[in-house]
């Protein structure tokens, strides 16, 4: 769903999913505390725009 849908399909997300396969990975290896800030639903979407997601996504380790 993130990568939306039709003829505007997203023509990376093939490439995205590899990277983040990659990076995910890695991230959580090299910083092994790594976890939201914040209760999971405070987290703050956006409501007002065509493009769904979060407005910041507070972390700490
Ligand atoms: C997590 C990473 C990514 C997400 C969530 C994402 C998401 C999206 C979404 C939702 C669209 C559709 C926009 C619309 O409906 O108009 C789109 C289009 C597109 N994306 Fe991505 N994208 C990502 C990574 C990439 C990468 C890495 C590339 C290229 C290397 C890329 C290239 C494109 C292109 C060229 C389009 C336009 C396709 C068209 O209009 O025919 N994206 N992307």
């Amino acid at each position: 769903m993130a990568f939306g849908f039709g003829s505007h399909q997203c023509l990376g997300q093939n490439l995205a999913r590899v990277e983040m396969q990659v990076a995910w990975p890695r991230l959580f290896e090299r910083v092994p505390g790594l976890r939201l800030a914040i209760a999971e639903d405070e987290l703050p979407f956006k409501r007002n725009s065509i493009v769904y997601g979060l407005t910041s996504l507070p972390v700490t380790w």
